[in-house]
């Protein structure tokens, strides 16, 4: 019976990819799909939950029954964002791929090419995430790691860098196979692991693992 705990909670999702401008048609991004935070964000739904989801582009259809869709391209746009609702989120997943760096300087006419090399300077963007941990009060904080090696003391370690209470391990080496490998760690380092799934799947355990945190913290 968990839709009763999630019943009226506020969530705010993360999702998909962030798009660093560099100039009017060119910029920096990543692979991610967004999948799994759509997915996090429709079971929450489903579940009787009250869903913020900001996402970065992506090629999804938007989930049902959401609170509120918010649209980013950027990471300072998605910080921005989060911010915004951060205080009255019951529950923060941060599911989205940020880009970990921008160019320092936005080119307002496109750049022209020489016969010389290029450098582009990139600056770091915040960590949304671990500002968020820093910001923390009621709220609940899930986040992602994808690792390669020694993955369960690394995402461990970025559980209280970033003052978590649960974080998704999986298996970046496993990354493109069918062996879709993760383990789902809380803050007071009991864990379990979950083979070959669906994302929608993961996405109800997942949360199932939330439940049990908000129904301790209860007692
Ligand atoms: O440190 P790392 O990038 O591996 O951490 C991944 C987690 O932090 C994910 O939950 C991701 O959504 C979040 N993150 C963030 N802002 C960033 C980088 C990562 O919210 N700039």
């Amino acid at each position: 019976n968990y839709d009763i705990v999630l019943k009226d909670k506020k969530i705010l999702i993360t999702s998909g990819r962030t798009k660093e401008n560099i100039d009017p048609i060119r910029y920096l991004s990543n692979n991610s799909s967004g999948k799994m935070g759509y997915s996090l964000a429709q079971a929450a739904v489903d579940l009787g939950a009250k869903v913020t989801l900001i996402s970065g582009p992506t090629n999804l259809e938007t989930p049902n029954g959401l609170k509120r869709f918010i649209s980013v391209e950027s990471a300072l746009e998605m910080y921005e964002k989060v911010n915004e609702y951060f205080e009255d989120t019951d529950i923060f997943i941060a599911c989205a791929a940020v880009a970990d760096y921008r160019p320092k300087e936005y080119k307002k006419e496109k750049i022209k090419k020489s016969d010389s090399d290029l450098i582009i300077e990139l600056v770091r963007n915040p960590d949304i995430l671990a500002e968020m941990g820093k910001k923390k009060d009621k709220q609940l904080l899930v986040g992602f790691a994808a690792e390669t090696n020694n993955i369960k003391e690394n995402a461990l370690k970025k559980l209280e860098k970033k003052n978590l209470d649960i974080i998704v391990a999986n298996n970046a080496s496993t990354m493109g196979t069918d062996k879709n490998i993760i383990e789902i760690i809380k803050k007071d380092k009991t864990s379990i692991e979950i083979n070959q799934k669906s994302k929608i799947e993961l996405a109800y355990d997942i949360l199932n693992e939330v439940i049990l945190v908000l129904k301790k913290d209860k007692n």
